[in-house]
C-alpha cells in the first residue's frame, strides 16, 4: 500500500471537535436539537425560517407534495430582490459594503448595498425598456463583476428567467443554452481577465447569437480601452443601456413557485439539461444554509471563491448571502496569479472570515508550499468551506492546519446544482470526520441505499438518496420532464442524486463520487457523452470513448480513447488537434489529458459503449461482469 494511501486511511478514523468558543457563539449550537425540531414538525421548522423574511402575502401551505412534484409556500408572494436589496437598504445596512470587488491588477470596487441597489433598480428598468417581461430567459455571459450579480438580480427584479453560462464555455456549449431556452436577451462584456491577460468573450457571444432570431438585444459591458465596437443595431452598451433608467424598479410580485432562473449542468446522457429553480423555496432553502451552514453574523466577511456561471455561485455569492445581508469579497482572475500568495493576500487585506473554495484549489495550494500562506495574517479566519468533489482527508488536514491554524472548522458541504442549497455537511457544533461529508442538514433526510432503496450495512458503498422534499429542490428540467422524473424514479420513492457513498456507524457520510458517467474536472460536471460527441465531430475521428481517471491535484481528469476513420493515423499534432477541437466545441474545461488511438472500444452487444471496462483495465481493477460484453 502506499504511504499516501495509508495516511488517507489513518486521517479518515480521524475526529475533530470544533472549537468550544466556536461552538458557544454559533447560530445553531446543538445540531441534534436542530435536526429534531425539523423532525418533529418540518412544516413548523420551514414557516419559522420563511417569516424571517419579507412576502408580499404569505403562504397557505407550506408544502404540497405529489411525488415528485413539489410547491413550497403555496400561494405565498414575494421578491427576492426586495429581501436582499430593499429590506437591508431600509433598515440599516445602505452603507453596509456588499462587495469588495477587486482584479488582478489590484483594480478595486467596494459597492454598498445602497449602490448595488440603485445599480439593479436601473437594469431592471432598462430591461423592461427594452421589452424584457416576466417569464422571459435572458442569457448572462459575463466575468466575475458586480455588473454579473446585478444583471442576475435585475432579471429577478422584474421576474426574467436568467440563465447564466460560465464564461468559460465556448461558441457552440453558449449557443446552445440560448437557443434551448429561446433567451430574448444577452448581457456579456468585451473580455474577462485571467492570468494577466484579457480574454475575449464577446466574439464568442458575436458567433454564438449569430442566425439566432430569438436574441434581440446583446448588452455589452465595456472595460477595454479603447473600447471595442459594438456591432449593429441589437448591441448596445451596458452603462448606456441604463443610463436614462429611472432608479427605481416597483419589484415584480412573485409567486413562490414562479421560476428565479435555469442553470445548466452535464448529465450521463445527452446535452447539459437545464435544472429550473423557483423563488420561495429557494429563497428561503439558501438563507436558512447561510444562517447554520456557514453561521453568517453581521459582521462577518465572507468570501466565496466559485463564478455566479455554476451553482455554487448563484447560491452562495449571489442569493443566499445577499438574502442574509453579508459583506463579500469577490476576486476576478486565477487564485495563483501573480503568484500562490494571492488568495491569502486578500484574506489578510480584508479581514476574511469566512472562507469557501473546492478541493481542487486546496490540492493546489498544498502543492505550492505552506511558505505561501505563512506569508499573510489570516488571524481573521473563523470557518472554512469545501465544495464540488471529496476531499481527501490530507488536504483537508492541510486546509485545517495551514489556513485554519486548527482554529476554525471545516464544513465539507456536499450539494448539487439540482439541490440549490446545501444538503449534507458538519452544521455548527457537529464533530468534523476528515473526508467525510457529514450528517444531513436540518431539513434533510439523507440516506445510502441500494438499488430497491433499503438502506446499506454501516461502512458499506451504495447510492446516495434524499428521502423527502425540501425547499431549495429544482422543480423540473426544461423542457424534459421525464429527465425531471427520472430523478424521483430510479430509486423508489427516493431522490437519487448520482452519486455512490458510504455512511458510518455515527450516520456520517462519505461521497465516493459519481455513479453515473459523469467526470468531475475540479469540482465541475462534465458528460463523458459531451467530450464523445465532441471528439466524434472532429473530421479525423471515427469513434470515441470516455473515462475519468484519478488525479492528484483535479480530482478527476479525462482520459480519451480514439478510433480514427481509415486513412488516419496517430501523431503528436492529431493529438493536439483533438484537443484544440474539444476546446473550440464545449471550452477548456472539457479538453480530455490523454488521448489514446485504438483499433477497438469494448461495447455490449447493443453496441453501447462500456466504459466502466475501460476505466477497470485503465486502474488495473476487476472489470465486473463481463456478460453483455460483445466479444
Ligand atoms: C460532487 C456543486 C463530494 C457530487 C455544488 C455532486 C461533492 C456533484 C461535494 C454536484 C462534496 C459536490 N463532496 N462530492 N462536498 N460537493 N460534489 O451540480 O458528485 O456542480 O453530485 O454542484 O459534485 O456538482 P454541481
Amino acid at each position: 500500500m502506499s504511504e499516501e494511501k495509508l495516511d488517507s486511511l489513518l486521517h479518515l478514523g480521524t475526529i475533530i471537535k470544533p472549537p468550544e468558543e466556536f461552538v458557544r457563539n454559533a447560530n445553531v449550537k446543538n445540531y441534534e436539537e436542530e435536526y429534531k425540531k425539523f423532525l418533529d414538525n418540518p412544516e413548523e421548522f420551514w414557516a419559522k425560517v420563511a417569516d424571517e423574511l419579507f412576502w408580499y402575502e404569505k403562504w397557505d401551505k407550506v408544502l404540497e407534495w405529489n411525488l415528485p412534484y413539489a410547491k413550497w409556500f403555496v400561494n405565498g408572494k414575494t421578491n427576492i430582490t426586495v429581501n436582499a436589496l430593499d429590506r437591508h437598504v431600509k433598515n440599516g445596512r445602505k452603507n453596509k459594503v456588499a462587495f469588495f470587488w477587486e482584479d488582478e491588477f489590484g483594480n478595486e470596487k467596494v459597492v454598498t448595498y445602497g449602490s448595488l441597489y440603485t445599480l439593479v433598480n436601473k437594469l431592471a428598468n432598462a430591461l423592461k425598456n427594452a421589452g424584457i417581461k416576466k417569464g422571459d430567459r435572458v442569457v448572462i455571459y459575463m466575468p466575475l463583476v458586480v455588473e454579473q450579480v446585478a444583471a442576475m438580480l435585475a432579471c429577478a427584479r422584474i421576474g426574467a428567467v436568467h440563465s447564466v453560462v460560465y464564461a468559460g464555455f465556448s461558441v457552440p456549449a453558449l449557443r446552445h443554452r440560448i437557443e434551448d431556452a429561446q433567451a430574448k436577451m444577452v448581457i456579456t462584456a468585451d473580455m474577462t481577465i485571467r492570468r494577466g491577460r484579457a480574454i475575449p468573450l464577446k466574439q464568442i457571444v458575436d458567433e454564438a447569437v449569430r442566425g439566432l432570431d430569438n436574441v434581440e438585444k446583446v448588452v455589452v459591458l465595456r472595460r477595454l480601452k479603447p473600447k471595442v465596437d459594438l456591432i449593429g443595431e441589437k448591441e448596445i452598451d451596458f452603462y448606456e443601456f441604463i443610463k436614462d433608467a429611472d432608479t427605481y424598479c416597483e419589484p415584480e410580485v412573485m409567486d413562490s413557485e414562479d421560476p428565479l432562473f435555469m442553470l445548466y449542468t452535464s448529465g450521463s446522457t445527452g446535452k447539459p439539461k437545464g435544472v429550473i429553480h423557483t423563488t420561495g423555496g429557494y429563497m428561503v432553502g439558501t438563507y436558512y444554509s447561510m444562517k447554520t451552514v456557514f453561521d453568517l453574523k453581521e459582521d462577518d466577511i465572507y468570501w466565496c471563491t466559485a463564478d455566479p456561471g455554476w451553482i455554487t455561485g448563484h447560491s452562495y455569492i449571489v442569493y443566499g448571502p445577499l438574502v442574509a445581508g453579508a459583506t463579500q469579497v469577490l476576486a476576478e482572475g486565477a487564485p495563483n496569479y501573480p503568484d500562490f500568495g494571492r488568495w491569502w493576500s486578500l484574506i489578510e487585506k480584508y479581514g476574511v472570515t469566512i472562507f469557501y473554495t473546492a478541493p481542487t484549489a486546496i490540492r493546489m495550494f498544498m502543492r505550492a508550499g505552506e511558505h505561501w500562506p505563512e506569508k499573510y495574517d489570516l488571524s481573521s479566519l473563523r470557518l472554512l468551506g469545501s465544495v464540488g468533489e471529496p476531499i481527501n482527508p490530507e488536504a483537508w488536514m492541510w486546509y485545517f492546519r495551514v489556513i485554519g491554524k486548527e482554529r476554525c472548522p471545516i464544513v465539507d458541504t456536499w450539494w448539487q446544482t439540482e439541490t440549490g442549497a446545501v444538503m449534507i455537511t458538519t452544521i455548527d457544533g457537529l464533530p468534523m470526520k476528515p473526508g467525510r461529508a457529514g450528517k444531513p442538514v436540518p431539513g434533510v433526510v439523507a440516506d445510502v441505499v441500494d438499488k430497491e432503496g433499503n438502506p446499506v450495512e454501516p461502512n458499506k458503498g451504495g447510492f446516495l438518496v434524499v428521502r423527502n422534499p425540501w425547499p431549495s429542490m429544482m422543480r423540473t428540467i426544461h423542457k424534459n420532464k421525464e429527465k425531471y422524473e427520472s430523478y424521483w424514479n430510479t430509486i423508489p420513492g427516493c431522490y437519487f442524486a448520482g452519486d455512490v457513498a458510504t455512511k458510518d456507524e455515527d450516520g456520517y457520510i462519505m461521497i465516493l463520487g459519481r455513479a453515473d458517467d459523469v467526470i468531475n474536472v475540479s469540482g465541475h460536471r462534465i458528460g463523458t457523452m459531451e467530450v464523445e460527441s465532441a471528439l466524434v465531430s472532429h473530421p479525423s475521428v471515427a469513434e470515441a470513448a470516455v473515462i475519468g481517471k484519478p488525479d492528484p491535484v483535479k480530482g478527476e481528469r479525462i482520459k480519451a480513447f480514439v478510433i480514427l476513420k481509415e486513412g488516419e493515423s496517430p501523431s503528436e499534432e492529431l493529438v493536439n488537434s483533438l484537443k484544440k477541437h474539444v476546446r473550440t466545441e464545449l471550452g477548456a474545461l472539457a479538453v480530455p489529458s490523454e488521448i489514446e488511438f485504438v483499433d477497438k472500444l469494448p461495447k455490449t452487444r447493443s453496441g453501447k459503449i462500456m466504459r466502466r471496462v475501460l476505466k477497470a483495465k485503465e486502474l488495473g481493477m476487476d472489470p465486473g461482469d463481463l456478460s453483455t460484453l460483445e466479444d
